[in-house]
């Protein structure tokens, strides 16, 4: 078996190690640019992890902002084969209601004017990755059975519907999406999960719905931000030792 080498992108709610132990930070030059934050190095489950903030820690850079080639360049450099991308999404299917947490099996990629490929410098290099199953399906079965395990109710398959933001959709966007075949909307899982392929790392996402997409809740309201953020505060905890088992496991299985 080959050596795994992990590591977390987190994402909104998911800004600082928390109560992790660091030990290590460094910083990437790349030839992108910087990445969102210094990757630290932290121990998750006995195990070391490198941490990589998408918004950078606090939370500064919004989705269409986030420099998702440096990102994936830096935490391929380093030697990482495994990357777990944690999202906050909206809920569009009645079973991606607010609170749960979701494992997605695909995407449609709905961004514009990011840079999304590692493989436009070089003209001698056109390289098309397959992208049938865009998240790795092994990482994926890793968290569903550690969610299992720890008796967590998770949602295990939806398509994640990557919108440009900032802003969020219109109750029509969300209709069309839907009609798409869309579970969920989020604004990162685009380009992230088509460079590490390119990378050939192996990334899944495991998402957390904290709210329901416009016009999906019952009274048709408005969304409301600041229950967001409460939704985010209660419910990233079941993500975080989500995370912890699914580091476990792959460390145990390497
Ligand atoms: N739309 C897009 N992205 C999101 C949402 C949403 O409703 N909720 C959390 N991230």
């Amino acid at each position: 078996m080959t050596e795994k080498r992990l590591a977390i992108i987190g994402g909104t709610g998911f800004a600082s190690v928390g109560n992790l132990k660091v030990i290590r930070e460094h910083s990437v030059d790349t030839p992108f640019g910087s990445c969102s934050s210094v990757l630290k190095t932290v121990e998750l489950e006995g195990v070391e992890v490198i941490i990589l903030f998408r918004h950078g820690s606090p939370h500064r850079i919004p989705p269409h902002k986030v420099n998702y080639l440096a990102n994936i360049w830096a935490l391929h450099e380093v030697g990482i084969t495994h990357v777990i991308g944690v999202t906050a999404v909206g809920g569009i299917s009645r079973t991606a209601s607010p609170k749960k947490i979701i494992i997605p099996d695909q995407i449609i990629d709905y961004t514009y004017d990011r840079k999304h490929t590692f493989f436009e410098q070089d003209p001698q290099q056109v390289t098309h990755i397959d992208f049938t199953e865009p998240f790795c399906r092994e990482l994926r079965e890793v968290l569903l059975l550690m969610a299992a395990e720890t008796g967590l109710d998770v949602l295990a398959g939806a398509t994640y519907g990557v919108t440009q933001g900032p802003r969020l959709e219109t109750a029509a966007e969300i209709r069309r999406m839907a009609r798409d075949g869309c579970d969920v909307v989020g604004m990162t899982a685009m380009p992230e999960a088509s460079l590490a392929r390119e990378m050939g790392i192996c990334y899944a996402v495991c998402s957390l719905s904290i709210n329901w997409a416009a016009g999906c809740g019952s009274s048709k309201e408005m969304i409301n931000l600041a229950e967001m953020e409460k939704t985010i505060e209660q419910e990233m905890v079941a993500v975080r030792q989500l995370l912890g088992a699914s580091v476990r496991h792959l460390h145990l299985t390497s």
